[in-house]
């Protein structure tokens, strides 16, 4: 085979080569540079993992887990519950100018639209037919005792359960936050 040959013969094979190569996979970006910076070696959270019992990656926190800065409310969701409540929990948080007035805006976002800007019962659904709930200041509780003397602990309980049309807020206001609102009706139990 003589040298023009030889090198005809290597030309087609890399041309062929570059055809096959390229052609081969459409969506490749190509070369990757240090690929295991995006294709790491620990388990997506949607992949099987032969590592637990139920081959997931994600894992429910055990029963019972607490989030770190969360106080656990263990006053069940029962008469019974709201009395204990009552007795024995207490506002953690100082009232601060700051603290009631996050708490003022808690209560204009989320408590407002029925139980009124001033806590009367007369908030904007009440006016388009919601039941009203009764006057933190003049009402009566529907489990009994005036509303103006419902304590930290039965609000705190109201707040994390809800009581019949009201619903639970234990999944909108942090405890924190709920403590905050606490504070603010507080304020509107004297008006
Ligand atoms: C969807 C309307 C609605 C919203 C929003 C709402 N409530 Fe109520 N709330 C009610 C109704 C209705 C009652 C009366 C329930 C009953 O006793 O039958 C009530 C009752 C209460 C009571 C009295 C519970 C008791 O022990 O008698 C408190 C305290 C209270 N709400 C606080 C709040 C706070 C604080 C918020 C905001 C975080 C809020 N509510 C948001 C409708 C609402």
């Amino acid at each position: 085979m003589n040298k023009s040959k030889i090198l005809g013969a290597m030309a087609v094979t890399i041309a062929a080569t570059l055809v096959f190569t390229s052609c081969k996979d459409k969506r490749s970006t190509g070369w990757q540079y240090a690929p295991n910076m995006y294709e790491h070696i620990a388990f997506e959270y949607d992949q099987k993992n032969p590592n637990f019992r139920d081959g997931k990656t994600s894992q429910l926190p055990p029963p019972g887990t607490v989030p770190i800065g969360f106080t656990r409310f263990s006053y069940p969701n029962t008469r019974d519950g709201y009395e204990q409540a009552s007795l024995a929990v207490k506002n953690p948080l100082k009232n601060t100018p700051a603290v009631y007035a996050e708490g003022k805006v808690l209560f204009m976002h989320m408590c407002s639209p029925c139980h009124g800007p001033e806590g009367q019962g007369n908030g904007e659904v009440v006016q388009h037919g919601y039941p009203p709930p009764p006057s933190y200041s003049k009402g009566q509780s529907s489990r009994g005792g005036a509303m103006k003397d419902l304590t930290d602990g039965k609000i705190f309980h109201t707040l994390t359960y809800g009581v019949n049309a009201m619903g639970s807020y234990a999944s909108q206001l942090s405890p924190e936050e709920r403590w905050k609102v606490i504070m603010y009706v507080h304020h509107l139990q004297t008006l």
